[in-house]
């Protein structure tokens, strides 16, 4: 049975993904700090430890096999002003988005390898490609994301390891319910107009994507349609910034 990691898979997003591969008969594994509220398999891991991360793939593949699939997806956000942007708030955000993709690609690596080959997929965001206000360590990281996808994917293609990123708009989540308040709060509108005004104003079809159509993108990119797709960058955004 293929191994896949799927880092922040206790909610959101991951979640998404953990159950559309469960459903395929995969081993579907959430390497997350919270433990998850369904049923799914599940190791305790904080990415920005390479001890922990280093732990939970020993953990991983004496239970499940060796990951051949890895989805780094775990993330956070926080708004704030760049003049006011808290150093530790900058470093956290660094360390879940970027270096956390970097350590769990770097561990996870050498056992696709032997494998003979693997799938590394990166949950960026349209903010890998674009910039909005009050989110200075978010895009600087999912920016850094693709850097660090492109170079992955040089070193990795003859391995036959493609590495691809995803960079979805706004989906209905923790993460994105989160921050329209603290959007509201910034802006001096409401949540509803953070929606309209500030969500999906740059985008041409102006619908929230779901987390089953970012589990649909990852189905695609580990079929073997995607077998000779690397080191590029998906948006599922609604066509953010056509017009610009
Ligand atoms: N929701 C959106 O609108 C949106 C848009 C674009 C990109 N994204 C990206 O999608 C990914 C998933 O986001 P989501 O919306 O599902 O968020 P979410 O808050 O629902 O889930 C994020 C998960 O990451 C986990 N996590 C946080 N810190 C961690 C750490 N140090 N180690 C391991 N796990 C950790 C959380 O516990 C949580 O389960 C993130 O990278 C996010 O930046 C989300």
């Amino acid at each position: 049975m293929k191994v896949a990691v799927i880092t922040g898979g206790s909610g959101g997003i991951g979640l998404a993904i953990i159950k559309n591969l469960a459903a395929q008969g995969f081993s579907a594994v959430s390497w997350d700090i919270h433990p998850p509220k369904e049923n799914i398999p599940f190791v305790h891991c904080d990415v920005t430890s390479e001890a922990a991360v280093q732990k939970a793939l020993h953990e991983t593949t004496e239970k499940f096999g060796v990951p051949t699939i890895l989805i780094n997806n775990c993330g956070i956000q926080f708004i704030s002003p760049v003049d006011e942007f808290p150093l530790d708030k900058w470093n956290q955000l660094i360390s879940i988005l970027l270096t956390g993709t970097f350590l769990c690609s770097k561990l996870v690596i050498p056992g696709m390898k032997k494998n003979g080959g693997g799938r590394i997929i990166n949950v960026s965001s349209i903010h890998g490609k674009v910039a909005s206000p009050f989110k200075a360590a978010y895009v600087a990281a999912k920016h850094g994301v693709l850097g660090l996808s492109k170079v992955m994917a040089l070193e990795l293609g003859e391995h036959n390891i493609t590495v691809n990123s995803i960079c979805p708009g706004f989906v209905d989540t923790q993460l994105m319910r989160l921050q329209m308040a603290k959007q509201a709060e910034l802006n001096n509108i409401s949540e509803d107009e953070v929606a309209t005004e500030i969500m999906l104003k740059p985008a041409c079809i102006k619908k929230f994507t779901t987390t089953d159509q970012v589990a649909g993108m990852v189905n695609y990119l580990i079929s073997d349609a995607a077998s000779t797709i690397t080191g590029e960058a998906f948006s599922m955004s609604g066509g953010w910034g056509m017009g610009q």
